[in-house]
C-alpha cells in the first residue's frame, strides 16, 4: 500500500509537517510504502496554466500521488483556510491523481481546533474527485506538542491520530483491494 502525505506548511519546523513525519513513520512502520512531500523543503513555483515545461518538484509530486493508494494533506490553518502553498500544489494535481483515492485531511491551528482548513480541504477534494475518508484531523493549542522521538506529547493526540490512520487504511483495503498492508492496526 503506498501512501503519500503531502505536509502543506511554507514553514521549516511547522507543527503541521510534524504531525505528517509521524504519521508517515507510524504507516511505515506497519508495512505502507510512504512517501513524505514537504512543500517546505521542496517549494513549488507558482502554478501556471500557460507554463510548457513542468518544474522538477511539480513532476515528483505530479508522479507520486499518481502512484499512490491513498493521500494525506496537511494545512496549518490560515484565515480559517487551508495554506496557499498547498493549494498551489493541489492546483497542479487533478482527477488523475485522485479518482477514487481515499483522503485524510488533517491541520494545525492557533485556535481549538481548525475545522475551518479541514472543510475547505475535503470540498477541494470532492472537486479531485478523491474520496474523503470519514476522519479528519486538527491540532490546535497545546496539543501542537510533540516529543524529542517526534510523537505527540499528548496521549489523547496519539489516538486521535491512530483512529484516523487506521480508518485510511481500512478504507484503501476497500477501495485498492490489490494494496497491501502487514497489520489492519495501526498501533501507537
Ligand atoms: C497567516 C496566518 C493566518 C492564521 N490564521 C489562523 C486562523 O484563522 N485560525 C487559527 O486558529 N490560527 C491561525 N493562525 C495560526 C496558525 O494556524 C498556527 O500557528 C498553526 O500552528 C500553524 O501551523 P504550522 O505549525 O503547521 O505552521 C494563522 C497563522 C498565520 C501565519
Amino acid at each position: 500500500m503506498k501512501i503519500v502525505l503531502i505536509a502543506g506548511s511554507n514553514r521549516r519546523n511547522a507543527t503541521s509537517t510534524q504531525l505528517l513525519k509521524y504519521m508517515a513513520d507510524t504507516l511505515g512502520s506497519q508495512g505502507a510504502d510512504t512517501a513524505l512531500i514537504n512543500l517546505y523543503d521542496h517549494p513549488l513555483p507558482l502554478y501556471a496554466p500557460d507554463d510548457e515545461t513542468l518544474d522538477e518538484n511539480a513532476a515528483f509530486l505530479i508522479r507520486s500521488v499518481d502512484e499512490a493508494d491513498a493521500i494525506v494533506l496537511g494545512t496549518p490553518e490560515y484565515h480559517g483556510s487551508i495554506s496557499g502553498a498547498l493549494k498551489n500544489a493541489l492546483d497542479y494535481l487533478g482527477s488523475n491523481e485522485f479518482l477514487g483515492k481515499p483522503v485524510l485531511s488533517v491541520s494545525s491551528s492557533g485556535g481549538a481546533v481548525g475545522v475551518s482548513s479541514l472543510t475547505h480541504l475535503q470540498a477541494i477534494v470532492r472537486n479531485l474527485h478523491g474520496l474523503n475518508s470519514p476522519e479528519w484531523l486538527s491540532l490546535g493549542g497545546n496539543a501542537r506538542q510533540f516529543a524529542a522521538d517526534g510523537s505527540p506529547a499528548d496521549s489523547g493526540v496519539k489516538q486521535r491520530v491512530a483512529r484516523a490512520l487506521d480508518t485510511l487504511v481500512s478504507l484503501t483495503r476497500v477501495l485498492r483491494p490489490t494494496s497491501n498492508v502487514k497489520s489492519s492496526e495501526v498501533r501507537v
